[in-house]
């Protein structure tokens, strides 16, 4: 990082800039170019308006909008008391020097617009994206537990997600969480963060005991090693109806006022119910049964994973939770006088913890039956407390459909209540809303790899349609697989994360519109200019950048030159659609530009500089594409 600075002070020297820039809280002018303009602004401001540079620095915001000019200054921020926010815009605007980095301010409304010059803006971001290449957008510093001292290290923080539960279906729920929480992951990582990934696995209960019955009686080996996913849900499916059908029996055998106690006491509940018992005390045999499934599940579902470009650090689950993490739990709840008993079972009455709405709002959830069984809440509490002494995170977020808000909330108001007040404040429930009517061309879907195979097909029958351009594909079914992921991502990335959104396959796939292949096609078209150009990096990094002076060249600069700032952002909103929205901005600038700035045509040191341009570019959508999730395509 220092030799940076240095490179730094010396590029800022050349470009006339001479008074050394002021250090500021989370101002990092080596990796975000647009810091730059916000010290050396906050420096002229504090001298023409004789206010702290503390209270400038962050009242100076970007802008959503390329005409509102590249920061703006509301005047009421600075708190200057006596005269009205105009006077005081016009008596400053007056003292305004010559800068070399910015323009004299404009005034609109209560605000100072600053327009930088795009010449010396493009010198010196244009050399710091192409040097920093993947890196680009990346600001270490966030995640540092120190940020005046990097030797402390990083925080670390648990992304909880996917979570998916084994022999049931992977429906849109967790699918969302997958989408959202792989996002998270890389965001923080980026930020600095150690970043752990936890899945954690619907794992444990008597279904599972249920289950290892039902492969006794329909399972096979072969089914198991070809497709397990699959095989564990129809057996799963199988005994359960036999399941339903035993119940129906029971109740027309105790309706016709008949004995049903043989069937109550050697039926397939009681058989499933023991076997479970089995496996909580370890019984060797039922233990490794099961953990044949967890395994063998946990291997198809990172192949999945891997098309999505997403890895576990670690696969946790509901079988995780240890017994005696439970019962310490239970105690402390017992203790602090949290838990009761209400009609033989253990509860938590909110109402009597917390006065008025707000406890009656949490409701009375059980954390142990009647016959001792724990429960989902009972697991997470435990969970939690084995993160913690594990991980020593400074930070966890769960990734969980709004559907379980109730849920985590009771699970973090007993984290708090029983006093664990530290390791409550540390815990983030991160919701979103459902996906309406997600389903395969052949009906309902089950599985994440039916939907990737669907899409798949879809985008392969789309590329088909243009057979020039599909035979230099050189792989197509390949490419078609990574576009119908970035189908189905992109919309759900779309909007915010709280709203509903229909599954709508043919919107998804197309071409028009925002769309995961409209910024493929982006993507992959920046790629063909590059080849065709085939300018030496070299040559790209000695561009004469001041020959970019149209104004399409001009707004791809500067719109290009918020990437770190739309980062920044993203880690106060936590929402996809921040980046996304940001990188469809992008690319509607971009695919407006080519008209004006061609490459085909143009003389060598015009072409190297759009070249160095278009190059920028490329790599503020590949890292923005890849920070979702992406993976950028080179052809399609
Ligand atoms: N397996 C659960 C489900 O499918 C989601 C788990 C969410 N995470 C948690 N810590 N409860 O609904």
């Amino acid at each position: 990082m220092a030799a940076s600075t240095e490179m730094l002070s010396e590029k800022l020297k050349s470009l006339s800039v001479t008074a050394p820039l002021t250090k500021f809280p989370n101002c990092h002018p080596e990796v975000n170019t647009v810091d730059i303009y916000r010290s050396h602004l906050t420096t002229i401001l504090a001298d023409v308006t004789g206010v702290d540079s503390s209270v400038i620095y962050p009242a100076l915001q970007w802008t959503q909008t390329l005409e509102k000019g590249d920061m703006v200054l509301p005047v009421p921020a600075l708190r200057v008391k006596g005269k009205k926010p105009n006077e005081l815009a016009e008596e400053w605007l007056s003292k305004f020097p010559e800068s070399p980095l910015v323009h004299k301010p404009t005034i609109n409304g209560t605000f100072l617009q600053f327009f930088f010059k795009v010449d010396k803006l493009a010198q010196l971001l244009i050399p710091s994206i192409l040097t920093r290449g993947k890196e680009f957008g990346n600001n270490p510093y966030n995640g540092l537990k120190d940020p005046e001292d990097p030797s402390k290290g990083k925080k670390r923080i648990i992304v909880e997600f996917s979570s998916p539960n084994i022999a049931k279906p992977f429906h849109a729920g967790h699918l969302r969480s997958t989408i959202i929480g792989g996002f998270l992951s890389n965001l923080y990582a980026g930020a600095g963060w150690d970043v752990v990934r936890v899945n954690y696995l619907g794992d444990w209960g008597k279904q599972y005991g249920l289950l290892a019955l039902g492969f006794e009686k329909y399972g096979s080996e072969e089914a198991l090693a070809l497709d397990p996913i699959n095989h564990l849900y129809e057996i799963y499916v199988a005994i359960n109806k036999d399941m339903s059908a035993e119940k129906d029996q029971i109740k027309a055998l105790e309706e016709a006022g008949q004995d049903a106690s043989e069937l109550k006491n050697e039926g397939l509940d009681e058989q499933a119910r023991r076997y479970f018992k089995a496996m909580v005390d370890k019984d060797e045999k039922a233990l490794a049964q099961w953990a044949r499934f967890r395994e063998m599940s946990i291997k198809r579902y990172k192949e999945t994973y891997a098309r999505l470009n997403i890895h576990f650090d670690d696969y946790s689950g509901e079988s995780q939770v240890k017994e005696e993490k439970m019962e310490f739990m239970a105690k402390k709840m017992e203790e602090t006088g949290i838990s009761e008993i209400s009609e033989g079972a253990v509860i938590v009455d909110f109402s009597k913890h917390i006065p008025g709405k707000a406890g009656k709002s949490l409701e009375r959830p059980i954390i142990k039956k009647k016959d001792g069984t724990a429960l989902y809440l009972t697991r997470d509490i435990s969970e939690i407390m084995q993160r913690e002494e594990k991980y020593h995170f400074d930070h966890m977020i769960y990734v969980v459909a709004s559907q379980q808000d109730l849920h985590l909330k009771q699970l973090f108001k007993i984290v708090e209540l029983i006093g664990y007040k530290e390791l409550a404040a540390k815990v983030q429930h991160i919701n979103f809303g459902m996906v309406l009517g997600m389903s395969t061309r052949k009906g309902t879907v089950k599985f994440l790899d039916d939907i990737l195979r669907d899409v798949a097909d879809k985008m392969h029958e789309v590329m088909q349609k243009n057979q020039s351009k599909y035979e230099q594909v050189e792989n197509p079914l390949a490419v078609a697989d990574v576009l119908g992921i970035s189908s189905v991502m992109v919309q759900d990335m779309s909007g915010k994360r709280i709203n509903n959104y229909p599954f709508d396959m043919d919107a998804m796939t197309s071409f028009e519109g925002d769309t995961g292949p409209y910024l493929q096609y982006a993507h992959a078209r920046l790629c063909s200019i590059a080849r065709k150009a085939a300018v030496p990096a070299e040559d790209l990094l000695n561009a004469n950048l001041s020959l970019l002076s149209e104004p399409h060249a001009e707004n791809l600069i500067r719109v290009i030159s918020q990437y770190p700032d739309v980062v920044q952002n993203t880690l106060k909103t936590l929402e996809p659609t921040t980046i996304l929205t940001y990188l469809f901005k992008m690319s509607h600038i971009l695919s407006s530009s080519y008209d004006h700035l061609r490459i085909m045509g143009s003389e060598k040191e015009l072409m190297t500089a759009r070249m160095a341009l278009y190059e920028a570019a490329r790599i503020v959508l590949s890292n923005g594409m890849r920070l979702l999730g992406l993976s950028p395509v080179e052809r399609m």
